[in-house]
This record gives C-alpha cells, sequence and structure tokens, in this order.
C-alpha cells in the first residue's frame, strides 16, 4: 500500500477498504497527463518564487524520467499505489529524495484530477473529431460516385419515393457533421483550467494561475475554485456527444444490415468486415454493423450513470466523483473503436446498383409523380391522388407497375393520359426533377457537395 495520507491514522487501513477505495486500475489511464499537469504546476511554483529553479529542474527531470521509463516498460504502473497521482509522486520521491516533495505544494488531489480529467477528455474530442472527419470524407467520396445511383426511399420503412445513394448518404453527412459542431462547442466550454482551485477554497500561496493555464494551452482558468473541483458538465456533455454519435452510427448500422440481408441485397459487405457461421456454411454476417448496435447501449449507460452519480452531490469535491472514470474512458475506447471500425467497413462496402434500381422501380415509387402528371394536365390533386390510387389497385391485381400498362389502361382510368406519362414517371425523371435545395435531383445535390466540400477543407478543433 502506497498512499500519500496516514498522519493523522492510528490504524492501518483494511484491506478491503484499501482495495475499494483505489483507483489506480483505471486512473493509470491519466499517466501522461498527470506528468504534463504536474510539469506546468511546478514552472509555475518556481516562477512565483514558491521553489527555486534548482528545485523545479530536478523536479521536472524526475517527473521526465518516470514518463521515458513508463513509456519503455522499465516502469510498471502496479496496483500498489492507491492512484495514479501517488505512484508518479511515490517515483519522484524515490529518484530526486526531499525536493520531490515539494511538487505538491499549493494544489490537492482535488485539482488535480480535475485537470488530468479535463486534459485527457480535450485529447479525445479531438481524437473522435479527426475520427468523425474522416467517415464524413468516405461518406462524401461515396456520394460523389453515386449521383445516379437509384434506389427507393423509405417511410415506415416502406417504399415512398425513388431517391439516390448519394441524397441517402447524404442525410448522414449531416448528422455526423452535426456531432462535430457538437464536439467544437465543447471543446470551447471545456478549455478552462482547474488547476490552482485546490481542495475547494484554492491556495494561500501566490499562485498564478493565468499562467498555468496558458502552459496547457487552456483560455484561462476557471474562475470559481469550488466548481473547478465539483465539475464534470463537460464530461457529461462529451458523453451526451458520443451518444448522439452512437445513436448516429447505429441508425446507419440498422440500414446497412437491413441492405446486406438475402431480401434486400443493396450492398455486399467486404469479407475483411464480415464473419461466418461455423454451422452454416452460406452465412457471412454483417458482425460489426451490428456490434456498433450493439455498442450503443452502453455508451448511453455511460451518460445515465454519470448524470446519476452528479445528482446528489454536495458542492465540492466528493468520492463519487472517482466513479465518473470507469464508464467515461469505456465510452470513449468504444465510440473511437465503433468509428474506426465503421468507416472501413464503409471504405470497402460494394454497392449491387442494378438491384437497387430495380427495387427502386417496383413497389410503386412513382404513384406521386404519377399523380402531379395529371395536376399538370389540370386534375386537381385530390381528384389525381384518388386516380392514381385506382390505378395501383389495377396494378397490384394484374402483377405489374404503372409505367408497365399500356396507353390505352391508363386512359380507361382518366382521358388525361397522354403518351409523355412514361417519360413523367420514369425513376430518372422522378428522381432529376426534384431540385429543391436538399432534394435528390442529382443538381440540386452537386451544389450540397460543394458546401460540403468547403466545409471539410475548414480547421479541425485545435
Ligand atoms: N482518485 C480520485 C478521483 O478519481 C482522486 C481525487 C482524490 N481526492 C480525494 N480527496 N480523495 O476522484
Amino acid at each position: 500500500m502506497a498512499q500519500l495520507w496516514g498522519g493523522r491514522f492510528t490504524k492501518e487501513t483494511e484491506q478491503k477498504v484499501y482495495a475499494f477505495n483505489a483507483s489506480i486500475r483505471f486512473d493509470k489511464k491519466l499517466f501522461s497527463q498527470d506528468i504534463e499537469g504536474s510539469i506546468a504546476h511546478v514552472i509555475m511554483l518556481a516562477k512565483q518564487g514558491i521553489l527555486t529553479g534548482e528545485e523545479r529542474d530536478s523536479i521536472i527531470k524526475g517527473l521526465t524520467g518516470i514518463r521515458e521509463d513508463v513509456e519503455n516498460g522499465r516502469l510498471e504502473i502496479t496496483d500498489e499505489y492507491e492512484d495514479i497521482h501517488s505512484f508518479v509522486e511515490a517515483n519522484l520521491i524515490d529518484r530526486i529524495g526531499d525536493a520531490g516533495k515539494k511538487l505538491h505544494t499549493g494544489r490537492s488531489r482535488n485539482d488535480q484530477v480535475a485537470l488530468d480529467m479535463r486534459l485527457y477528455t480535450r485529447l479525445q474530442v479531438q481524437e473522435t473529431d479527426r475520427l468523425l472527419k474522416e467517415l464524413l470524407t468516405v461518406i462524401l467520396t461515396t456520394m460523389e460516385e453515386n449521383l445516379e445511383t437509384y434506389m427507393p426511399g423509405f417511410t415506415h420503412l416502406q417504399k415512398a419515393q425513388p431517391i439516390t445513394l448519394a441524397h441517402h448518404y447524404g442525410a448522414y453527412f449531416e448528422m455526423f457533421k452535426r456531432d462535430r459542431l457538437r464536439l467544437k462547442d465543447i471543446f470551447y466550454r471545456m478549455n478552462y483550467c482547474p488547476l490552482g482551485a485546490g481542495a475547494l477554497a484554492g491556495t494561500t500561496y501566490p499562485l498564478d494561475r493565468n499562467y498555468t493555464a496558458s502552459l496547457m494551452g487552456f483560455e484561462g482558468p476557471t474562475l470559481n475554485s469550488m466548481d473547478s473541483v465539483a465539475d464534470r458538465d463537460y464530461l457529461i456533455e462529451f458523453l451526451s456527444a458520443l451518444s448522439t454519435i452512437m445513436m448516429h452510427l447505429s441508425r446507419f448500422s440498422e440500414e446497412i444490415i437491413i441492405w446486406n440481408s438475402n431480401e434486400y441485397q443493396f450492398v455486399e459487405i467486404d469479407d475483411a468486415y464480415s464473419t461466418g457461421s461455423s454451422i452454416m456454411p452460406q452465412k457471412k454476417n454483417p458482425d460489426i454493423a451490428e456490434l456498433v448496435r450493439g455498442k450503443t447501449g452502453r455508451v448511453y449507460g455511460a451518460l445515465v450513470s454519470l448524470l446519476t452519480t452528479m445528482k446528489g452531490i454536495p458542492l465540492a469535491y466528493n468520492k463519487d466523483m472517482q466513479e465518473d472514470k470507469e464508464v467515461a474512458f469505456d465510452a470513449m475506447d468504444t465510440v473511437k473503436d465503433c468509428l474506426d471500425l465503421f468507416t472501413g467497413m464503409l471504405r470497402t462496402m460494394k454497392f449491387r446498383r442494378q438491384r437497387m434500381a430495380e427495387s427502386a422501380m417496383n413497389g410503386f415509387t412513382n404513384a406521386t409523380d404519377a399523380a402531379d402528371y395529371l395536376v399538370n394536365k389540370g386534375v386537381p390533386f385530390r381528384d389525381a391522388h384518388g386516380i392514381i390510387g385506382k390505378l395501383v389497385l389495377y396494378c397490384i391485381e394484374k402483377n405489374t407497375s404503372i409505367d408497365a400498362l399500356s396507353l390505352e389502361e391508363l386512359q380507361a382510368v382518366s382521358d388525361k393520359f397522354d403518351a409523355d406519362i412514361y417519360d413523367a414517371v420514369s425513376l430518372k425523371t422522378c428522381v432529376e426533377k426534384r431540385l429543391t435545395i436538399g432534394a435528390p435531383g442529382s443538381d440540386a445535390m452537386k451544389k450540397v457537395i460543394e458546401i460540403e466540400k468547403e466545409y471539410l477543407a475548414q480547421e479541425s478543433i485545435s
């Protein structure tokens, strides 16, 4: 047992209590942030005359030595320490002796862990954003290549109107673009430094909090020391953004699973991204999409878990807050893995364009356009709707489609039908005439793609 306290205790901690209380098993993830924060802290302490230049240099040398040794495996972070902060401090004291004992001057583990978690989360926000950008790039490339890949658009999972693959993918582009905007927003709101808040009420040392903040790329120091150590809003916001990303990935996965099914056969998932069955030789399963869909629950779980942990905590720090880590780390890693694998799956997935177009052609996806045709010939829309409804019924009985009917058959229902009906209800016309911005017509889509390209060329969060 290696812990940073004990002076006021007359008994050893019960082993079970120690183990229950310890966090090193998971907070070792904060190792580099702990070193980074400690280095910034001592640089500031020396600038303020609280430590000598010599003490500062020896502490920094000790800390960078620990970092190097851990990075190349010479030093292991073991469970004999209570948490990552104790591990770093104890090793520092071992290495450099008494000067190491001064590292914690004007600092508490409460503001230390608040800082480490923020530094870690800030990095995760950036990494998640980078992965989203890669996904968006793959989506946009597929859009450019599929402006005229026709497919049915659905409502209620029933064929509704024809669209294009570019248009369908474009919907997901918008979702993931909003996800990036959320991350950007979170980044700017969270980018304030809690170090210097002490245990809860600041310190009596003349710390320069602005300076420490600037050393670590923060906008400035946080403005209330109690809130600084008790705030996990940024983490909740990030988990909420991660949950939304997963919701989007899960919806997309669900579609891919449907498109990949024997009934649809719109897509073929690359062999490298599918798995087989141990018993049924014919199977090629969309496991990645299913797993992404399945992992959504645990990311939502992390959000609800932390919201619940935080809801009853009086100011300022309470040990409950240690519970932020395991769920948050798990959610962050899960989302990064999902984004990475999902992007790879999309990049390698093949489309069965002929099959998609055929599917768009049957199922009366041109019924609205047929009604619009009659409207253009002077029939009131409500009547046109009724006439086409009758035609659809007739087609169902004859097992055919509107565009396959003869002109006589059409005219038997309405004398407004002419030879130009066939062009008016062709798949191409149905899509290409939809030219309002945001609609699937390829001329409209091209404009959107230009806007999205400019958007992707913009700088990422920094
Ligand atoms: N392991 C603790 C956490 O994650 C570090 C802060 C400990 N502070 C304290 N007063 N015990 O929250």
